[in-house]
């Protein structure tokens, strides 16, 4: 099993660039199913995801040519059938849930495993599923496989949901395109990932107003043809490294970021008193300042995402005095609160709120990824703890962060991969 050696730095300074974003890029893909032809995505970040996500369009018939060098991907459907979604590759990854949309747009029918739960909580699909059935689907629930079938094809509809789920919102976009007449989802999800989704189909030839608003509208169109997309870029990986930067008290230049897709984390980090600097697409941080404690809650976007929360914990647990976190988006979203509390951290769960007391000096120890970006928050609590952090459980944190040990060996992190 591989594992990362994560060491306090004597300097952390430099630039690092940011992938597109993996949020983006997997409804892409998914929409890809809808296209007549050729399309071709650039900005594509080669995480494992994005490959698991490559495999179930293969498993399908579609041809992928991937070339990573120049970070893109050639998509043709011409081969493509429908089958039930393998489950071997759906079990691997939730984002799997977003072929429904598009395949029964396409076919008017699919078969597909429930994505199940996950390490932050249970992620039911209830809103897809009232979705599709509101545009004219029948669902059939048996020993774990849904069957989705329109026989009579889509018809569009107004949708209210429940909660603004970024899944969803983009699940029931990709099934209403090719829909007859128009879709209105109120009460849907503004985050820059569904505005990339939307500009990528409205360039294929869907007609999607509202994108970046609480009400989407879909003109449902015939067919949709070929197109050129390059994927935003991803705001939590530079997220991370903007916290990373404040807590290791280092230098950073954040290359490639879209400094509006950030302000709910530049914003915090600006009341924490990190310096901060914004122009064009850079963001630099300087760690050099005594940090002040705040709150956070984490919401929909615009609000605090919670994708930013471990990391942000992190930071917190240094920091004198106490902080707050409340994690209102998933219901298990602090398994890293033990592991950082092998590390030294004093941090108390109550209900959904985690209560952080600054500690003088956190410790290097023996610690695990339980998801994603708890594994970015171990990493980072690595960098500015005394002796030697062992993480485990890597792949998780490969999951969203493209070559990471070499782009924080290239700002003088002292990182190291091991197998044993
Ligand atoms: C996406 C992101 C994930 C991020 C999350 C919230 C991708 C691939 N993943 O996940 O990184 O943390 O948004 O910003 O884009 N819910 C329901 N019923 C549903 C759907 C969701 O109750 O049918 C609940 C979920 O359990 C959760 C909340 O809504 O508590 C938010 O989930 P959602 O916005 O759907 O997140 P994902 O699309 O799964």
């Amino acid at each position: 099993m591989e594992k990362f050696l994560v060491e306090k730095s004597r300097k952390i300074k430099g630039t690092i660039n940011v992938e597109g974003a993996k949020n983006a890029c997997l409804p892409i893909l998914a929409a890809s199913i809808l296209s007549n032809g050729k399309t071709i995505i650039k900005r594509v970040p080669f995480l494992s995801d994005v490959n698991i996500m490559c495999s179930l369009l293969q498993d399908i018939g579609i041809d992928i040519n991937k070339n990573i060098k120049d970070k893109t991907i050639e998509i043709d459907t011409k081969n493509i059938f429908n089958k039930e979604v393998c489950y071997e590759l759906v079990k691997k990854i939730r984002a799997s849930f977003l072929l429904a949309g598009p395949l029964l747009a396409r076919f008017g029918k699919v078969s597909i495993q429930m994505p199940g739960g996950c390490a932050i909580g249970v992620r039911p699909i209830d809103l897809h599923l009232k979705g599709f059935k509101a545009l004219g689907a029948n669902i059939n629930q048996k020993h774990g496989i849904i069957e989705i079938d329109a026989k009579d094809g889509l018809v569009g509809t107004e949708i209210y949901l429940d909660f603004p789920s970024v899944g969803a919102t983009e699940n029931i976009i990709m099934a209403s395109v090719l829909a007859k007449g128009e879709t209105t989802i109120s009460n849907c999800a503004t985050e820059p990932e569904i505005v990339d989704l939307i500009d990528f189909l409205n360039s294929m030839g869907a007609k999607i107003e509202g994108g970046g608003t609480e009400t989407i509208k879909i003109k449902g169109v015939t067919s949709l043809n070929n197109c050129q997309h390059t994927i935003i870029p991803d705001r939590i990986e530079a997220g991370t490294f903007l916290v990373l930067g404040a807590a290791t008290k280092g230098e950073i230049s954040v290359l490639n970021v879209n400094c509006e897709h950030l302000k709910a984390v530049t914003s915090k980090l600006k009341e924490m008193n990190v310096e901060i600097e914004e122009k064009d697409n850079i963001i630099r941080v300087f760690g050099k300042n005594i940090f002040k404690n705040v709150d956070i809650k984490t919401m929909p976007y615009p609000g605090f995402p919670t994708d930013m929360q471990p990391q942000f914990m992190s930071l917190m647990s240094t920091i004198n005095g106490t902080s707050i976190i409340n994690e209102t988006i998933f219901e298990n979203r602090f398994m890293h609160v033990c592991e950082l509390g092998l590390m030294g951290a004093n941090i108390k769960v109550e209900g959904n709120s985690a209560i952080i007391n600054g500690v003088d000096k956190i410790t290097g120890s023996k610690v695990k990824a339980t998801d994603l970006r708890a594994g970015a928050a171990l990493i980072i609590a690595g960098l500015c703890a005394e002796g030697v952090s062992e993480i485990g459980d890597i792949y998780h944190i490969e999951r969203g962060y493209y070559n990471i040990e070499e782009k924080l060996k290239q700002i003088g992190a002292n990182i190291k991969r091991i197998d044993n």
